[in-house]
């Protein structure tokens, strides 16, 4: 029987990173050697005293009841003894903190609490497609901000029209920029401080990459005075100690904003496994070696893949930051119709531009989560393929 799927659901586009893999799985089965460089999962295994931590929270029966809504208080004070000592800032761990089940079930959620039918929300384009669908599924509308190569892939908010930003409840900006790679300093952060308090915007900063960086340690969004008034920011423990399998992010900032993402979050999920937790306090009490030794891996890999890929003649947007390389599709090709070439005539899975929205076509997405010698070996193919 065909069962009748609410409209929510009719218009919603498979997720980008399942069809991916649908179409990867596909290739597998035809025996080819598949390299894959399409989601950000890092290959690096979470350091061993994270690990260790898990196995000795999950054997403690206390932790085996339903976990805190909002996350176990030495959880969140753990979260503002990093933001202290990693940005300066401040956070009041009873208040200004709430533990997510990874930061994307979050950023799913934050619309759901301040976007009513009709509102609109700005949506950075490319970008992670869970802030356009989580709008969409708050009954919101999506307004585009393109993110431009001449603008360093930061937003113009002189563009946005008065009127939209007069019905705009909340926007979503992420630095370090997935898919871009690119960075945002300061001056852009009290752009948007300025831009928000003057129409009364919710500001949701998805900073999960910001330990994944080369040169300077990128800044929070809540460095900027006021911010705290208008914004929340999300962090991932995913990207930053390999943990992207374990589920556990969180968002920081503005009481009242965290007060209503708890009030969804309340009625929909029961937190995060205490065990988890306790882990995760682990991971944020770490030495900064920890995610140092990250950082080392990827640069080297990032130097090798691009050295690869300008022999093979292909452009790419230097980057600064995250594990991805954003690079121009040849002459010739839609960002599709090169992702696919790759796909069945290179066996190397990228991520096209236009997934990440119409501002990203013309340009493909390479994740450095696979080690230098497959590296190699897939600059190497792409080199064939087009040369
Ligand atoms: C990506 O590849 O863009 C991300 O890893 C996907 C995710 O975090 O859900």
């Amino acid at each position: 029987m065909r069962n009748r799927w609410a409209e929510r659901i009719k218009k919603l586009p498979p997720y980008l990173f399942a069809e991916i893999d649908r179409l990867k799985e596909e290739q597998i089965a035809n025996g080819v050697d598949v390299i894959d460089l399409g989601v950000g999962d890092p290959d690096i295994q979470t350091p061993f005293h994270i690990v260790e931590k898990m196995i000795e929270a999950v054997r403690d029966p206390s932790n085996h009841r339903y976990p805190s809504y909002y996350g176990m208080l030495d959880f969140r004070k753990a979260v503002a003894a990093w933001y202290r000592r990693r940005f300066g800032v401040t956070i009041n761990p009873e208040s200004e903190v709430i533990s997510l089940i990874g930061s994307k079930e979050g950023i799913a959620h934050i619309p759901l609490a301040f976007v009513d039918p009709g509102d609109i929300a700005l949506v950075p384009d490319p970008g992670y497609p869970v802030y356009r669908v989580s709008v969409v599924f708050a009954g919101g509308n999506p307004y585009t901000m393109p993110l431009r190569l001449e603008n360093g892939f930061l937003p113009d908010l002189s563009e946005i029209p008065k009127h939209i930003a007069e019905r705009t409840k909340l926007m979503f900006i992420n630095y370090p920029n997935n898919p871009t790679t690119a960075v945002a300093g300061k001056d852009f952060f009290k752009e948007v401080v300025k831009f928000a308090d003057k129409y009364g915007i919710v500001v949701c900063h998805d900073a999960a990459y910001s330990e994944i960086y080369f040169d300077e340690a990128p800044v929070s969004f809540l460095e900027i005075d006021g911010a705290k008034d208008i914004g929340i920011e999300f962090h991932s423990l995913s990207k930053t100690f390999n943990m992207t399998g374990w589920r556990i992010g969180f968002a920081v900032g503005n009481a009242d904003i965290i007060r209503a993402l708890g009030h969804v979050k309340t009625n929909i999920d029961s937190g995060v496994f205490q065990a988890i937790q306790r882990a995760a306090i682990a991971a944020l009490e770490s030495d900064e070696g920890v995610a140092q030794l990250s950082r080392d891996i990827y640069r080297r890999r990032r130097d090798i893949f691009i050295n690869g890929l300008k022999q093979a003649g292909i452009k790419i947007f230097y980057p600064k930051a995250t594990f991805y390389i954003w690079a121009h599709t040849p002459s010739g090709y839609t960002s599709t119709d090169f992702a696919l070439s790759l796909l069945k005539k290179s066996g190397i899975v990228a991520t096209p531009g236009i997934g990440f929205g119409s501002f990203g076509e013309g340009f493909i997405r390479f994740s450095l989560t696979i080690n230098e010698d497959r590296l190699k070996e897939a600059s190497d193919r792409i080199g064939k393929l087009i040369l």
